[in-house]
């Protein structure tokens, strides 16, 4: 009953009117603010993107010192909040801590609660965007048993996050700026991806006028998928499974056999029907980590190009368009740069913050906003009369 439109997973439902990234997924195009994605990973540093998702505009060098400034004044986590970490299991998954401790923020940090207020806006998400990587970091570092690394402010963003990740206190850390860059690079494609499914989560938790930490803490659980972010731990885990290039056509035949639930993991994308422009910078990226690190012969990495070598020319995958992914190649990047695969998906998370606020402050902001508040097409009982326990 109802007049509704029915389309599930929303194939072709636009949920919002949006002038932050255009993806023309058929062509491989990805704009943010109408700035092509390569060149903003080329030449952009992490905050400069973050400015302009935000605001619209590339920033003026004053600008970009002012916006620097404000983001890195709160790379600091309250400190009690470092005693939160210490609740959970150390074996507990990286993502779960994220989820708990991030929307923890909106027990810490009341003034953001008013989101009414323009500045208080501002101050929620220059807060978010600088203390994830913070939170990251130490989840990271209560996962593995070590102490936690303030963070140093001269560093750049992708700088200070390896610095809190790697660094201990006993020795002196230095900086590798190959490996830094790459870091910068991995945040800057992930920042944002339209309307995504973590991002269309922030704007419905959002669209109830609910504290920002805490929407932002609905999207990380949603990140966490396989079928979304958690596909860059995944498809590194399947690697692995795979072990040996001489096996890839046993898996290929699997990801085809439609009695089998398996796929591809990092191969296909719900918007891309073409190469995604993302992993073709990715897969630049990986090679610059391994050629830096002197590492030649990665088993990963063969299997990786090999399997996308024989995907590419196999008729099941062109035929249903399934490119390699953003997270194909960026699980081998961040596995060469020191992470373990359950760290993969909270690193998608530190980048895609701003795009989730960004959204978020989109949403807020435009004077036609309502609560997010899809219907349904309802297929059970027709209405009945209520029976007494004893005669059911
Ligand atoms: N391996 C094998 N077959 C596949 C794959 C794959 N990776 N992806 C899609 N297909 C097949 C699928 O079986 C279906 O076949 P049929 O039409 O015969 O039923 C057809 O292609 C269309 O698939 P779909 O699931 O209807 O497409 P979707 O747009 O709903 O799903 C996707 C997109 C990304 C969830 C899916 O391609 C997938 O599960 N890929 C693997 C997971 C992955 O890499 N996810 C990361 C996405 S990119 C980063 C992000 O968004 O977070």
């Amino acid at each position: 009953t109802g007049a509704f439109t029915y389309d599930p997973g929303f194939t072709s439902t636009a949920s919002c009117e949006s002038a932050i990234t255009f993806i023309d997924g058929d062509a491989g195009i990805l704009l943010h603010r109408g700035y092509p994605i390569d060149q903003l990973a080329e030449h952009g540093d992490f905050l400069e993107v973050c400015y302009l998702l935000l605001y619209g505009e590339l920033p003026t060098k004053a600008q970009k010192d002012d916006f620097d400034y404000r983001v890195t004044r709160h790379t600091m986590v309250h400190e009690q909040m470092s005693r939160f970490f210490t609740g959970f299991r150390r074996d507990a998954h990286p993502m779960a801590v994220m989820c708990g401790v991030v929307g923890a923020l909106s027990a810490f940090y009341h003034d953001s609660t008013d989101i009414s207020d323009p500045y208080q806006r501002m101050v929620a998400s220059m807060r978010l965007i600088a203390k994830m990587p913070t939170i990251a970091a130490m989840a990271y570092k209560y996962h593995i048993g070590q102490p936690f690394i303030y963070p140093k402010n001269e560093l750049n963003f992708a700088a200070n996050f390896l610095h809190m990740c790697f660094a201990v206190p006993c020795e002196e850390y230095k900086i590798n700026p190959v490996l830094a860059r790459a870091m910068e690079r991995i945040f800057i494609l992930h920042a944002d991806h339209e309307q995504n499914a973590s991002t269309s989560t922030v704007r419905l938790a959002g669209s109830s006028g609910a504290n920002p930490f805490a929407c932002i803490a609905a999207g990380i659980a949603c990140l966490w998928g396989p079928a979304h972010g958690g596909a860059n731990e995944a498809a590194l885990n399947m690697l692995g499974e795979i072990g040996h290039v001489d096996n890839i056509p046993e898996f290929i035949a699997r990801a085809k056999d439609k009695n089998d639930p398996f796929r591809l993991m990092g191969f296909g994308h719900r918007v891309y029907k073409n190469y995604d422009p993302r992993a073709k910078i990715m897969q630049k990226t990986a090679h610059e980590v391994l050629g830096e690190l002197g590492i030649k012969d990665d088993p990963l990495l063969d299997i990786a190009m090999e399997l996308e070598k024989i995907a590419l020319t196999d008729e099941y995958f062109i035929e249903k368009k399934l490119y390699p992914n953003v997270d194909f190649y960026s699980g081998i990047t961040l596995k060469a740069l020191g992470f373990p695969t359950t760290m993969f998906t909270v690193l998608f998370a530190v980048a895609r913050t701003v795009g989730w606020i960004a959204q978020w402050k989109e949403m807020i902001e435009d004077p036609h906003q309502k609560i997010g508040r899809p219907r349904q097409l309802y297929t059970g009982a027709t209405e009945r009369d209520y029976v007494p326990i004893a005669k059911r």
